[in-house]
């Protein structure tokens, strides 16, 4: 395993908020040599000391865990995959914050096109985690496996306890620092670019009897949006006729990688779940 910390890339880009935006535009930092990665100065904090609060309460009363459930029918926002899982989490949801327009600025520019038009109603949800070895099962490794996520990007709030890495180059994982408020770039970001922005894969990985909190603002275009390459250069990459006839929405693409999710955590089973991992589903829906 590579014990390389990723490092800031020499350049730091600041980036010009759109003019609707007040508020002081972050600076985004480049995490990996492949800019799917980058850390950001936001201003915002998750409150980690209310969510530890929250996670701690839940445990103490699972029967309350129940409840937030039957508050958010849809998705399942808060469960209790760690009782008998060997990755766990716990996801309530809350408000999202006001830096996503800066953000979608810097990979609109990474993309070479305007994402804005894509993201007009706000398609986010706000997921905290919860890598609890008390509430793990023991044979648990109390980390989340190597994945890429939906989205056109997640913005990951950490509680200053390491164990995310990054897939640098195929097979080597750097981890990232634990205070680093960090941007990933997901499958739609790949799609919209025309392939010109990656999916950073990821993971977490957990130090035995160490309790690890995170907040992560995924984001993601209007569940309407069909998925393919925008603007009008040649994308830069084969992808399916699915995606090129436009054949794909964001609904039904956020609809698949849920039922993967909820299949690696033991909420639902699907056909053939073993013989295909969700990077892999994904890839088959996506390339030419
Ligand atoms: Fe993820």
């Amino acid at each position: 395993m590579a014990t390389n910390i990723l490092k800031p890339q020499t350049q730091a880009i600041p980036i010009t908020p759109p003019p609707e935006v007040s508020a002081e535009a972050p600076t985004v930092s480049f995490l990996s040599s492949t800019s799917t990665t980058a850390s950001v100065d936001l201003d915002a904090k998750a409150p980690f000391h209310a969510i530890q609060s929250l996670f701690d309460h839940l445990n103490a009363h699972p029967e309350d865990i129940s409840k937030l459930n039957a508050t958010y029918p849809r998705r399942g926002v808060i469960k209790t995959a760690a009782l008998h899982k060997t990755e766990s989490d716990h996801r309530p949801l809350t408000n999202p914050t006001q830096y996503v327009p800066t953000i979608l600025s810097s990979v609109s520019i990474l993309a070479g096109v305007d994402l804005s038009t894509a993201h007009s109603s706000y398609n986010m949800n706000y997921r905290l985690c919860d890598y609890n070895p008390y509430t793990a099962a023991p044979e648990s490794s109390n980390g989340c496996g190597e994945h890429t996520d939906y989205g056109t990007f997640s913005i990951i709030f950490q509680d200053g306890t390491s164990g995310l890495e990054i897939e640098e180059t195929p097979g080597v994982w750097v981890p990232v620092p634990g205070d680093a408020i960090v941007v990933l770039a997901g499958w739609c970001a790949v799609i919209l670019s025309g392939g010109r922005v990656a999916a950073a894969r990821h993971r977490v990985r957990r130090t035995p009897g160490v309790r690890r909190l995170s907040a992560v603002l995924f984001v993601a275009p209007d569940l309407e949006v069909k998925l393919k390459p925008l603007g009008e250069s040649q994308p830069a990459k084969a992808f399916s006729e699915t995606i090129m006839n436009g054949e794909l929405d964001v609904e039904t693409f956020k609809d698949v990688m849920g039922k993967r999710w909820r299949y690696r955590e033991g909420n639902e089973e699907i056909e053939n779940g073993k013989s295909l991992s969700q990077d892999n589903e994904i890839e088959n829906m996506v390339w030419g």
